[in-house]
């Protein structure tokens, strides 16, 4: 009922040349898999060719954020026009690196998801508890309170256009994954709570994308949850024999 997404998050990873070369060995690689959404986010720069490169493929691209206002001066960032016109689909918002390097709230994060949903990007929006919120046995406030403040004033209509991701920021490139059955918790929670905000029928179409060290050998036991829908990866997908293993986890 709902596609699984494999996403790869390649954060400061890979000059345009590399990005390139990239994505044409990936395009191969992956092409026989059609039971799967793959995605890739690179960096800014090299959004362009990537996305002209992967035309017409089963791979569909975004960039790694967005700015809330049209345009103007906000030096260093990018406008919804600008990434629709790059011939993206989605967006990554909320990144916990960019919660925690760059400042981001989950006022802001409201304000890049109202954007991108009123220019039709599709958004992935990343929530997860760090460590110390996790051990006083509050990763499920936490969580519950990025989605509640970040998706305010959200329709029920846009609701059904959001991929979440789930990534506890004690497992983001640690090697330490959440065990499935933990990470399963959290995200039947988010399914439950989505259904309480929006719909039931939000609620059962929502895709919720489990991210922290997911890696060839651990994502079959993760996606086999039943509330785990995908994964948001971000160093096993940099390069492209884990990506192709990721991405073809259900053959
Ligand atoms: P990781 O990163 O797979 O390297 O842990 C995940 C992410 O930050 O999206």
């Amino acid at each position: 009922m709902r596609t699984p997404f494999i996403a790869g998050n390649w954060k400061m990873n890979k000059t345009t040349s590399e990005a390139i070369a990239f994505v044409n060995e990936l395009k191969d690689s992956v092409k026989e898999i059609n039971d799967v959404e793959i995605g890739v986010f690179p960096p800014a720069l090299a959004v362009v060719p990537v996305c002209e490169a992967l035309k017409g493929t089963n791979i569909t691209v975004g960039t790694q954020n967005l700015h809330w206002e049209e345009s103007g001066a906000y030096t260093g960032e990018l406008s919804a026009d600008m990434i629709l016109d790059a011939g993206c689909e989605y967006v990554l918002i909320g990144h916990s690196e960019r919660r925690q390097y760059f400042g981001e709230t989950d006022e802001t994060v409201n304000k890049k998801l109202k954007k991108a949903l009123a220019k039709g990007l599709k958004p992935i929006v990343c929530v997860g508890e760090n460590l110390e919120e996790r051990e006083a046995g509050k990763a499920e406030e936490v969580v519950k309170t990025q989605i509640t403040d970040g998706f305010k004033d959200i329709s029920e209509e846009d609701s059904k256009k959001i991929v979440i991701a789930y990534e506890p920021v004690w497992a983001i490139g640690t090697g330490k994954t959440a065990t499935p059955e933990t990470a399963q918790e959290i995200h039947s929670m988010i399914r439950s709570l989505y259904a309480d905000i929006f719909s039931q029928e939000s609620a059962d179409a929502l895709r919720i994308q489990y991210g922290g060290s997911v890696k060839p050998d651990n994502v079959k036991e993760i996606m086999a949850q039943e509330d785990i829908d995908g994964a948001l990866v971000g160093g096993a997908a940099l390069k492209v024999d884990s990506f192709t293993a990721l991405a073809g986890f259900n053959g």
